[in-house]
């Protein structure tokens, strides 16, 4: 089973490119199915997540050219097939972000109902009340744990949609699904994050008529066809809050590049209040640490644009190293604190009660063996390791895999002491 190796690292420094964003990609991706014309997405990383989404796709009728790194060609000049597939939804909870197109392209899609994770029961109903309100009939097979969404014979039509939770999956499904029902539609309560605007971007370029993505209040007027893009994918912001923690875990300095600044004011805001050197530049994002008496800050996540749920974990395992201590509130997920286990594993004796972590911090980590409980978490197992005296050894790697591109080889060029290795 593959593992990474972390041992003590010394101050990190140098420069670093962040990839296209995963969440973005996939909704991208997700997208190029709602017309029969030859879509281009470029910035595309290479992740596990988007290897799932190119076979589902491929599934649906997609015929896919990825010859050229960090591109991906796609045509889908017929829906061949309108039902996911159980094993690839288990794989990637993301595949439901199919639905709204395979609704808008072809009318009807089976989907069988995505498995929760270790962070949460992960329902679709907000995704489902917004097709139901579209028009669309919604048949749940408990049994077979599949869903049935089909469009009337008047075809999708607008109207007023209010999510109880500005659910970022369920935005973008509906975003797809009206940018082709017949009349407005408005998404009120929207998720606001980066990522929906880089998708309504996309879909505007291929012919949408999308306005006022990023706000809680989003106003689509169908049309009847979709066309082809070429569209660039967005930086990825948890990667990069993800390099911000590891420069300043190990007190040293390093230039992000192809970061933007906007999209993780909340991450920057944050380091600040610790005493982390952060300024925009021109190339992105350079973070100081370097001799600074760093010092503990409460955090607490929400949907954007407040502290994003999937930096928590990385940042818990910074402020365990920290003076002083500090509360990790999770407001997004009900079960986002299986990294906690691990991170006392390695002395961080973090205390966990319902929603709210409380880290005593000052600690010196030492190496241990570790798992990686999901995609974030284990990025959050690789900082500390960077610090913890001794060797740390995480497995379940593939989580991390999944969703941050070369991790190992971008964190090796910055001086980190990391290696992946296959032997168990
Ligand atoms: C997206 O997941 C991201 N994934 C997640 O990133 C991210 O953590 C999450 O948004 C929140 O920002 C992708 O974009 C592929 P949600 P999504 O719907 O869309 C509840 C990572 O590490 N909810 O905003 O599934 C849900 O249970 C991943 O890259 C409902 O109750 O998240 C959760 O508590 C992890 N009903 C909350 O909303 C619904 O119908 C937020 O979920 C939908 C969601």
């Amino acid at each position: 089973m593959a593992k990474i190796l972390v041992n003590k690292s010394g101050p990190l420094h140098g420069e670093v490119k962040i990839s296209g964003a995963k969440n973005s990609v996939l909704p991208l991706l997700a997208a190029t199915i709602m017309t029969e014309d030859s879509c281009v997405i470029e910035d595309v990383p290479n992740l596990a997540d988007v290897s799932v989404m190119k076979q589902i796709l491929k599934k649906y009728g997609a015929e896919i050219d990825d010859s050229e790194k960090g591109v991906i060609k796609t045509q889908t000049k017929e829906i061949v097939s309108c039902e996911g597939d159980k094993d690839l939804v288990q794989e990637m909870r993301a595949s439901i972000f199919t639905m709204g197109p395979l609704l808008a392209r072809h009318g009807k899609v089976i989907m069988p109902m995505p498995g929760g994770c270790t962070i949460g029961k992960r329902p679709i109903d907000l995704h489902l009340k917004g097709f139901r309100a579209l028009g669309a009939k919604v048949t749940e097979d408990i049994e077979n744990e599949t869903v049935t969404v089909e469009v009337g014979p008047s075809g999708l039509i607008g109207d007023v949609i209010y999510l109880d939770f500005p659910s970022v999956g369920a935005t973008e499904n509906i975003l797809m699904a009206a940018s082709m029902a017949k009349g407005t539609t408005i998404i009120e309560n929207a998720a606001k994050e980066p990522e929906i605007i880089d998708l309504a971007n996309q879909l505007n370029k291929m012919g949408a008529k999308i306005k006022s993505a990023g706000t809680d209040m989003i106003r689509i007027e169908g049309v009847e066809k979709l066309s082809g893009c070429v569209h660039e994918a967005i930086p990825d912001r948890i990667e990069t809050g993800t390099f911000l923690l590891a420069a300043a875990i190990t007190r040293g300095d390093i230039l992000i590049k192809n970061a933007i600044p906007g999209h993780v004011r909340p991450i920057i805001a944050k380091l600040r209040e610790c005493n982390v050197g952060i300024e925009a530049t021109p190339e992105g994002i350079y973070v100081d640490a370097r001799d600074r008496e760093l010092i503990a800050t409460d955090i607490k996540t929400l949907p954007y644009p407040g502290l994003p749920t999937d930096i928590q974990s990385p940042f818990m395992a910074f402020l365990t190293t920290v003076k002083g201590s500090s509360v990790v509130r999770e407001t997004v997920f009900e079960n986002r604190f299986m990294h906690v286990v691990e991170l006392n594993r390695m002395g961080a004796d973090i205390q966990t009660e319902n929603r709210e972590a409380r880290v005593p911090g000052g600690k010196k980590l030492h190496g241990a063996k570790v798992r990686a409980t999901d995609l974030r978490a284990g990025a959050a197992m690789v900082i500390a390791g960077l610090v913890a005296d001794g060797t740390t050894e995480i497995s379940e790697i593939y989580h991390i895999e999944r969703g941050y591109e070369d991790l190992v080889n971008k964190l090796k060029s910055l001086g980190a002491d990391i290696m992946k290795t296959d032997r168990d």
